[in-house]
């Protein structure tokens, strides 16, 4: 047998197995396991990516409902280039829990969504499970929170525990399309006006591939996930780039009123990885000029997750949240919108000060998608997009989806919901704040390479309610709103 390998590794086409017959396979061997092996030995607490092991216990523990607490003191580099805090105060507060929700809905909005301050980002099924779907809803029904369904429509299994859902509607309108590919009025009338769906999010981008569809290998379409999104078994399922009924600024606000108008008054807005500046100025500009407002904006980082995306996207396209967050803040403050509009934002949000943090930076509420795939049981084996998810947190695999119980990761899901933003409220508290929409960009310290830590306000541009009504805009700004326009992206 091993002289017919070793035959067979002489003709093959890896130089490797040529040179080194039989021998060479160890090294596709310890290639194969060398993420567990990294991850399991090698991998510090705080050098782990996406999330390191420090994040991912934090998240595991509060899952569990045991404690969170660490001992001995912290193992960040607290002098490090990058590293961000807040500063507490002498007479910490104790914040009401009723801060822990918020509203949603401005003045073109009939339903009004009264809102946690941390729901579950977009992942379709078909990225996810239809168990870790059906998980996440019942956690999210039984913590009072809710779930973005992502692009690929909603499932029997978004359905079955009645949690709160966000339909999300993206290019390809899954759910809501004729067999053309193009928008369908009435199925999405009848979906949207379920009592279940207490918003709709229009999804121009992702942070992971922003300017790509979303992508579903046909290896992960069923028949199951066929008939949800209204596609063909077996094959690819690519969702265009961009959305065929807009393709202008106005034209997204308008089919965002159709859509209002459509479901019956429910909060609508977009979901975006912040891209040129000036075409986000462009949607404020449309904004002023048609008096068609979004009830929510989304932002996306670009360190986001995906079930699937090419490398270059997901590595080197689009803003970090902490960045986007307060220039999208700012634009709508400029316009006078900031009161009327709910900024969500997503980006590796896992603990408490992250949500901190982005709220300080521009949000008011936070979606997070990771750290609740974390909590139904996902050990970030980063296999997600081959169908052979270890946890069966993103395969389609019957024997592997099932390992995956229920009604167990959802009392996780519930727990981590909850402890996350008990621990946004602490500390909200501790910075002597009574609500977390007391906290600014001045409450969150970062620390450069050189010099001392300065605040997020001493390095984003502050702009005044209505300055951009009155042409004042801050010279950061004023090339990218010149050159916006209502009329074009
Ligand atoms: C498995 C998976 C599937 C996703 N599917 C969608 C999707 O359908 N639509 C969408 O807008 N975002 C999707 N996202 C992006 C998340 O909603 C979120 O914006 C991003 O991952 C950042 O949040 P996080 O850092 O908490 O993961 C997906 C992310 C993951 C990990
Ligand atoms: S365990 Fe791995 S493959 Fe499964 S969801 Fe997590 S990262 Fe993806």
């Amino acid at each position: 047998m091993l002289a017919a390998m070793g035959a067979w590794d002489l003709r093959s086409n890896h130089n490797v197995l040529r040179n080194y017959p039989i021998l060479g396979h160890l090294r596709y061997m310890l290639e194969f396991v060398r993420p567990e092996l990294r991850q399991y030995f090698f991998e510090s607490e705080t050098s782990g990516r996406p999330f390191n092991r420090e994040q991912r216990d934090l998240i595991n523990a509060r899952a569990d409902g045991g404690s969170d607490t660490s001992p001995f003191g912290t193992r960040r580099d607290m002098e490090g280039a990058g590293f961000d805090f807040v500063q507490h105060s002498m007479a910490p507060k104790d914040v009401d829990s009723r801060h822990a929700r918020l509203v949603i809905g401005g003045p073109q909005c009939r339903v009004p969504y009264n809102s946690s301050r941390l729901n579950i980002s977009a992942m379709s099924f078909g990225a996810l499970s239809g168990n870790a779907v059906a998980a996440m809803n019942k956690g999210a029904k039984l913590g009072n929170f809710a779930q973005d369904t992502g692009e690929g429509a909603i499932s029997p299994y978004h359905r079955e525990h009645g949690g709160d859902i966000i339909w999300e509607i993206a290019s390809a309108y899954f759910g809501c399309r004729y067999q053309d590919g193009s928008f369908d009025p009435d199925e999405f009338k009848k979906k949207a006006c379920a009592e279940q769906v207490k918003m709709i999010e229009i999804k121009i981008s992702q942070g992971a591939k922003p300017g790509h569809g979303g992508l579903l290998p046909g290896s992960k379409v069923n028949q199951e996930i066929a008939d949800t999104r209204e596609i063909p078994v077996g094959e690819d399922c690519l969702s265009p780039a961009s959305h065929p009924e807009f393709d202008t600024p106005i034209g997204l606000l308008q089919f965002m009123a159709r859509l209002r108008e459509l479901c019956g008054g429910k909060p609508v807005g977009f979901k975006l990885c912040l891209g040129h500046r000036a075409e986000f100025m462009g949607v404020c500009k449309a904004i002023l000029e048609t008096g068609i407002q979004p009830d929510f904006i989304t932002v996306d980082g670009a360190e986001g997750g995906t079930g699937a995306a090419p490398a270059e996207f997901s590595d080197f396209i689009g803003t970090y949240i902490n960045e986007a967050l307060p220039f999208v803040h700012n634009c709508l403050v400029g316009i006078g919108k900031r009161e009327e509009i709910v900024v969500i934002a997503s980006g590796k949000v896992a603990l408490g000060f992250d949500m901190a943090e982005k709220i300080a930076l521009g949000a008011d509420m936070c979606n997070s998608a990771r750290a609740f795939m974390f909590s139904v049981g996902c050990i970030q084996a980063q296999r997600c997009h081959t169908n052979t998810c270890p946890t069966g947190v993103t395969t389609q695999d019957p024997a592997r989806a099932k390992s995956l119980e229920v009604n167990v990761k959802a009392v996780r899901v519930r727990n981590f919901h909850d402890a996350t933003v008990k621990s946004l409220l602490d500390i909200v508290g501790t910075l002597g704040l009574d609500s977390p929409d007391r906290l600014g960009p001045e409450h969150i310290f970062h620390r450069p390479e050189h010099g001392p830590a300065r605040t997020y306000a001493d390095i984003h541009p502050k702009v005044e309610v209505g300055d951009f009504l009155r042409d004042a805009i801050p010279e950061d700004y004023l090339q990218d709103w010149q050159q916006a326009s209502a009329q074009y992206f």
